[in-house]
This record gives C-alpha cells, structure tokens and sequence, in this order.
C-alpha cells in the first residue's frame, strides 16, 4: 500500500487530518488498533470550542453537531456555596462553546471519510514506524493474519499518549515535560434531566464537582476522586450524596439525580514532547500533549494541531513549501503551552490538593473571588475557555 500522508489513530486528531486534506485533494491512509465499535462508543470529552465548531460546520461535518449540540453561552463558578455565573459571550465578544460528546464528532468524521472513499484502517495492530528520517518513511502493522506495509510520504503519530508514534522519535532528540496531580476524577453518565442550563465547576472543601450535560435526558458529572479509588466502591447512593454535599449552595440547590448507567475514573495530568516533530514524523492531539480536564482543552487542542498541519502539508503539496512544515512544531507548541498553563491554573484554583494547609485554601478562594469580581480576571478565563483563535 501506498499513500500521501500515513495516519496512525483515528481519534479527533487523525480522522480530523485525514478530512482537511482530502478536502484538498491529498491522500491519506488511517491505521486504527480498535475496532470501530470501540472508537465510535467511548466516552471522553464534551465541550467544543467556538473555533472549532466553526471549523467542523466549514467542513461539512456541522449538521448534526447543529442539531444535537447544545450552545452555552456561560458557566458558573460554585464555591462557599454560591453560584457566580461567567458570561462567556459577553467578555468575548459573542462566542460560545458546544456541548457535543467527542464519540459524536468521531461518528460524524467517520462517516465523512468512509462516504468519500476514505480508508480507516480499524483493528490494526502491531504498528510500527520505519524510517521517519529518511525521505521513504513506511508504517508496519498486522491486519487479520496478514502483515502489511503503508509506504508514505509523512507520517502523522495522531495515535494519543499511549500510542507508539512518539516513541519513535529518539529519546536524545526529544524533551518531556510531566506534571502529576494527586487526584482523578469519577465521571458518571446519568438518565436524568439536567440539573443546570450550564456547566458548574464546584470548588468544595471535600473536593472539586463538576455538573456538565450530554442530552435532555442524559448528564454527566464529575467528581475530584483517590486516583487509584476503584469505581465498584461507589455505589449509586454514595455517588449523589458526594454530588449532593460538594454541590450544595445556601439556597438548597441539589442535582437532579436518575440511574447510573456508567462510571469511570480518569487520572490527571500534564505532559508535553518538545519538539513535536522529527523529520518526516509530525505528532498531532494527545501523542504531544496532555493536559488535566478541568480547562476542556484536550480535544480542541487536537483540533487546532491537525488544522495547522494541514495547512503545512497542503503548502508543501502544492507550492513546494516546507516553511509551514519546518514552523509547525514551534507554532503548535506556543497554543499548547497556553492551554497548559489555562488548564493548570483551572485545575489548581479548582482542587482540593492533599495536605493544602489553610493558607493556601485561603489563597484558592482569594482567586476564585477574583475571578468573579475582576473583569480584566473573567475575561482571560473566558477568553482561553471559548478557545483562543486558531490562527
Ligand atoms: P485519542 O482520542 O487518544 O486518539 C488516539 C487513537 O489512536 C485512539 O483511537 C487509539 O485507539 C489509537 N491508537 C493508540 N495507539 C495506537 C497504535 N499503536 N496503533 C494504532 N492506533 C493506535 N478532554 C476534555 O477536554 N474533556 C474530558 O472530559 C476528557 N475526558 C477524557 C477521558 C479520558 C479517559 C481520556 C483518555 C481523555 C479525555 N479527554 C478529555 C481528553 C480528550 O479526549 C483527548 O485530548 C482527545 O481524545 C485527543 O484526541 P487525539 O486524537 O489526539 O487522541
Ligand atoms: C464533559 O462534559 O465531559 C466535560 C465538560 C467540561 C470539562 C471536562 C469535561 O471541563
């Protein structure tokens, strides 16, 4: 097999990259290890940014995200038990976020490229990258019981942070930079109706809640958890009464609370590979970077890193340019280092971290008063919330 660009994953990032460039006319393969049941059911993240729902309804792929995606124009900041509503769209001029499941925008991509003849590799295992330094770069990888051989021109690593792309890069020609938080989070789906017509992220002294939606009759909410807790400790009743007791206000607000029908626990952490590149390899989405959930930028990161490279590769392709491709590491990293930072400071205003003396729990509230009082405050949170712009 032979193609253009060799695209290993199809998450948001790989199915994305493959769509922007057949929209201009350059060839792509997508190697898959899941089945695409798999892909098309996890659950992971919900909130689109402004930039890139405009770009997903520029692409062809807005309509169901239209009508099924819901526009918030807020969120609310809880703590000592009141609510201070942000108004994203007024301190940005307009914008706003989407709450669309990402298993949906992947149905959506997956349909897209599967309906313009697009190949998607799925259950391909034992992938491995050969030669990304040479001008003959080649994928390896097992399908059924036959071995095969994708021959390409570039290889993007879309294939998230436990894949093998960014392990193919010598580890003297990469830097990583890791933080771990002592905390995950337990993520619950419900069948109930939502509880709020907007986000709520709660900072509460037994830890951080969050009160998010995925339909009329579907809500997901989070709770800051013991990053090793086991979900099977967690019976219904003891899920809602740390929803109730961390969501309380003094007004007796409370959840509107239905059957559990999921839960997992997801670990917190930032991570970033410097460069993004090597050679012919160009890393895109979670393969390069991870960061903490709280700020809701690990999917819209993916986004605006596939849409540069596109540009890149379209440059190249056409023009002969390898400037775009050249600058494209440098350019990823600077939004990258600023989603970092963003969901860094959500995550740390938001927590209870272990063994915080009083001081600095006085000092998060000091912050999260801040935020709620100062303009010139909110509007940096809202700003980097909506996303920055993609240029
Ligand atoms: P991924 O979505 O990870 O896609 C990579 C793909 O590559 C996968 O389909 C994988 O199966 C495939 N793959 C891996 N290894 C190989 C291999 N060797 N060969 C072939 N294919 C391979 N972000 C938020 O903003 N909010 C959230 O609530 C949120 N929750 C999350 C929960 C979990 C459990 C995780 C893991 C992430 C969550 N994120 C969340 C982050 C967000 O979902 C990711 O940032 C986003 O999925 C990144 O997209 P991606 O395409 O780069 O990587
Ligand atoms: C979600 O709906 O899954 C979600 C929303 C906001 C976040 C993280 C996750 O910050």
């Amino acid at each position: 097999m032979r193609t253009q660009v060799g695209i290993v994953g199809a998450g948001p990032a790989g199915l994305l990259l493959s769509h922007l460039l057949h929209l201009e006319g350059i060839e792509s393969v997508v190697l898959e290890s899941r089945g695409r049941v798999a892909v098309e059911t996890t659950l992971r993240a919900g909130v689109l940014e402004q930039g890139t729902v405009d770009l997903l309804n520029a692409t062809g792929l807005g309509e169901r995200m239209q009508r099924e995606g819901a526009v918030h124009h807020g969120i609310e900041l809880r703590f000592e038990g009141r609510g201070h509503r942000v108004d994203l769209s007024e301190l940005t001029r307009g914008k706003a976020i989407t709450l669309y499941a990402q298993h949906e925008v992947l149905k959506d991509l997956i349909a897209a490229r599967l309906s313009a003849g697009g190949t998607i590799a799925f259950e391909a295992q034992d992938v491995s990258l050969h030669r990304p330094d040479e001008n003959t770069p080649s994928i390896h990888f097992v399908r059924g019981d036959a071995a095969q051989v994708l021959d390409c021109d570039f290889i993007a690593g879309c294939d998230g942070f436990h894949g093998v792309s960014r392990l193919s890069i010598p580890p003297s020609r990469r830097t990583e930079y890791t933080r771990t938080y002592p905390f995950g989070w337990f993520g619950i789906l419900a069948e109930a109706p939502p509880s709020s017509a907007e986000l709520i992220y709660t900072h509460h002294e037994r830890g951080f809640a969050l009160v998010s939606t995925r339909s009329p009759s579907i809500q997901r909410l989070y709770f800051q958890c013991d990053p090793h807790d086991n979900v099977d400790s967690w019976p219904e009743e003891r899920i809602w009464t740390e929803f109730r007791a961390r969501l309380a206000t003094h007004d007796g607000w409370a959840p509107r609370e239905g059957p559990i029908v999921q839960k997992n626990i997801v670990a917190m952490r930032s991570f970033v590979c410097e460069p993004m590149r090597y050679e012919r390899l160009f890393l895109a989405g979670d393969a390069a970077h991870i960061v903490p959930p709280t700020g809701a930028k690990g999917l819209n990161l993916a986004v605006a890193d596939v849409r540069l490279l596109s540009r890149a590769l379209v440059a190249f392709y056409r023009e002969g340019r390898r400037d775009l491709l050249d600058g494209y590491s440098e350019t990823a990293l600077r939004r990258v280092w600023r989603a970092e930072h963003f969901s860094w400071w959500m995550t740390s205003m938001l927590h209870r971290f272990p063994g915080n003396d009083p001081f600095q729990e006085r000092l998060q509230l000091a912050e999260l008063r801040d935020v709620t009082i100062s303009r010139p405050k909110a509007t940096t949170l809202a700003e980097n919330y909506v996303g920055l712009p993609l240029e």
